[in-house]
């Protein structure tokens, strides 16, 4: 049986002026699978993101989303004017004013007692947490990451993984991870794609059981860092 697709992308073309920052990019997002983009500074990860949230309409080609999509970016985007459970609840339609619905999402991020906090009060990590039940508030089809993780320091950065990865095993959507760091994608990915030139340039199918450790996949991360050009002897 063919797998169901959450997400396609057929022949995507995105120019910013004359330059063209993606060409000819083919993705496909099966529901509830996992998969990270990797890719040099500038190589159009953001881009694609945007794209497919909805938030850049101007291309050639194809970006299809069947269902609900959130985006949680690098930086949180509180209001701060807000407390904690309104900004989770912020822009919805009907339940803008859901205190139980807030609450609930909160406790999923393990922030039940910091619902009537204000947004300069948490650290970087609690506030990441929030806007990550800011998206799954909207019971995503397709999660969207963009560098989710990227400010955090080593240690939150590693619960960060452990819950993300509760919370896609719960709810199972979509994800597109967006991340720089290899041993994140390897850890919580079902498929890394690498993004180079404008187009994808490799992928590798990670098939390890979850939870997993970074040795799991430690062939493929010899790869992927190949495909990014990184040449570091050290690395066996
Ligand atoms: N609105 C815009 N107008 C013109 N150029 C843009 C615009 N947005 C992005 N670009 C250019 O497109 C290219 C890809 O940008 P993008 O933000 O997608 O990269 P990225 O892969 O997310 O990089 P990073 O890892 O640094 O976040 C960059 O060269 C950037 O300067
Ligand atoms: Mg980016």
């Amino acid at each position: 049986m063919a797998r169901e697709l959450i997400a396609r992308v057929h022949g995507l073309t995105k120019r910013f002026g004359e330059r063209a920052v993606l060409s000819d990019v083919d993705l496909e997002i099966g529901r509830g699978e996992f998969v990270a983009l990797l890719g040099r500074s500038g190589s159009g990860k953001s881009t694609l993101l945007r794209i497919l949230a909805g938030l850049d309409t101007a291309i050639e080609g194809e970006a299809r989303v069947d269902g609900a999509v959130s985006v949680a970016f690098q930086q949180p985007r509180l209001l701060p004017w807000r407390r904690v459970w309104r900004n989770v609840v912020l822009g919805l339609p009907d339940r803008g004013r859901d205190r139980a619905l807030a609450e609930r999402a909160l406790s999923e991020v393990r922030l039940a007692d910091h619902a009537d906090a204000w947004p300069r009060t948490l650290s970087g990590g609690e506030a990441q947490r929030v806007s990550l039940a800011r998206a799954l508030v909207r019971e995503p089809d397709l999660l969207l990451l963009d560098e989710p993780f990227g400010a955090l320091d080593a240690l939150t950065r590693l619960a960060m993984h452990r819950l993300v990865e509760d919370l896609w095993t719960e709810h199972r959507p979509g994800v597109l991870l967006v991340t720089h760091d290899v041993d994140e994608a390897l850890l919580l990915a079902d498929r890394v794609l690498v993004l180079g030139e404008g187009r994808i340039i490799a992928e590798h199918v990670l098939d390890h059981p979850r939870p997993r450790a970074v040795s799991d996949h430690i062939d493929v991360r010899a790869r992927v860092l190949a495909d990014l050009g990184v040449t570091d002897h050290a690395i066996a």
